[in-house]
C-alpha cells in the first residue's frame, strides 16, 4: 500500500463572523488577534508544523486583508530597515515564509461541505487536512500534528474529535462510534450525525474543527443536498463516506477554545496571553492584583 504524506491543509474562511459584529462588519473574522496573531495565523502555523507546505484558504468578499497577511510589505518592510527595527522586520517577513498559501473563493455561503469543495483542484487526488481556525487547540507541537500520526498509521480519514457536555453536542457533528482495539486516542466511526437535537445525539463524542480527510470526500460533496441548517454539510459528505471507506475519531490532547464565539475567545486570549513570550509574566503579575 502506498503511504500517503499529509502535504496540504485547506482553511475555510469565507463566513461573515455574524457573532463577532460590528468588529466583523469591514474585518474578516480570521484576521481577529489573539494577543499579537491573527486567528488564521496560527491554524497556519498549526498546518506547518503538522508538515503541510501548501495551505489553501478558501475565502470570500471582503476577506482581501488576510492574502495582505501573508504577503511581502515592501513598504513595511523599507520602513523598519530604515529605523533599524530587526526584530520587528524578522516577525513581518517570517509571516510571509511560512508555507504556500493559495487563494480560492467561495462565491455563495452553501457551506463547510461546499467550502471544502471550492478546493478540489488545489488539493488534487490526495488526502489533506481541513482546519477551521475558529476551533484554537493550545498544545505543545499542535493538535495536527497529532492526528497525522494517526493517519500514518490508519490511511485513512481522521477527525478531531472531544467529549462534550449534555446539550452542547447539539453545537457540533456528532459521532456514532466504538473503541479502537489497540490506540486508545482512536474511536471506530459507525454513523455521524451534524448538530443533533441532544436527546437524539448517539454519543457525546463532537467533531472540532480539524479533519485529515481522504480525496474521495470530494466525490461525495459533488452528491450532497441540502442538510442541517440548509447547507451542504462536510458531517453528511463523511456519512457517506463510510459506505466506502474507514472513518476514525481521534481524541486529542491539548486544550480547545471556540475562539468563534465571544467567551470562548477570551479564554484564549486570556490562555495565550499568560503563555506569551514577551507579556506572559506582566499579564499574569496584573491578574493576580485583579479581584473579582
Ligand atoms: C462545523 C461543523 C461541525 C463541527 C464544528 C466544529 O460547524 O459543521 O460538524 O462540529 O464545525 O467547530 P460550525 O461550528 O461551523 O457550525
Amino acid at each position: 500500500m502506498i503511504q500517503h504524506k499529509i502535504r496540504k491543509a485547506v482553511i475555510p474562511a469565507a463566513g461573515f463572523g455574524t457573532r463577532f459584529l460590528p468588529a466583523t462588519k469591514a474585518t474578516p473574522k480570521e484576521m481577529l488577534p489573539l494577543v499579537d496573531k491573527p486567528l488564521i495565523q496560527y491554524g497556519v502555523e498549526e498546518a506547518v508544523a503538522a508538515g503541510c507546505t501548501d495551505i489553501i484558504i478558501v475565502t470570500g468578499r471582503g476577506k482581501t486583508t488576510m492574502e495582505d497577511h501573508f504577503d511581502r510589505s515592501p513598504e513595511l518592510e523599507a520602513a523598519l530597515i530604515a529605523r533599524g527595527k530587526t526584530e520587528l522586520l524578522k516577525i513581518a517577513y517570517s509571516v510571509t515564509r511560512l508555507a504556500r498559501i493559495s487563494y480560492v473563493r467561495q462565491p455563495e455561503a452553501l457551506g463547510l461541505g461546499h467550502a471544502v469543495l471550492m478546493a478540489r483542484e488545489l488539493v488534487g487526488n490526495e488526502p489533506f487536512a481541513v482546519i477551521l481556525p475558529d476551533d484554537i487547540v493550545n498544545v505543545e507541537g499542535g493538535c495536527l500534528a497529532q492526528m497525522v500520526g494517526a493517519f500514518d498509521e490508519t490511511q485513512s480519514t481522521i477527525l478531531g474529535t472531544e467529549v462534550v457536555e449534555g446539550d452542547a453536542i447539539s453545537l457540533y457533528g456528532c459521532l456514532d462510534c466504538t473503541p479502537h482495539p489497540t490506540n486508545d486516542r482512536l474511536v471506530a466511526v459507525s454513523n455521524l450525525v451534524e448538530k443533533p437535537k441532544p436527546q437524539e445525539a448517539p454519543s457525546q463524542n463532537a467533531i472540532i474543527g480539524r479533519y485529515i480527510l481522504t480525496p474521495r470526500i470530494f466525490e461525495m460533496i459533488e452528491q450532497l443536498t441540502p442538510g442541517s441548517g440548509g447547507e451542504l454539510q462536510l458531517t453528511d459528505a463523511i456519512k457517506a463516506l463510510l459506505q466506502h471507506e474507514r472513518v476514525y475519531g481521534f481524541h486529542y490532547a491539548g486544550q480547545r477554545y471556540d475562539a468563534g464565539d465571544k467567551l470562548g475567545f477570551l479564554k484564549a486570549t486570556v490562555d495565550l496571553a499568560l503563555q506569551h513570550d514577551t507579556v506572559g509574566l506582566a499579564f499574569r503579575a496584573w491578574l493576580k492584583t485583579q479581584t473579582f
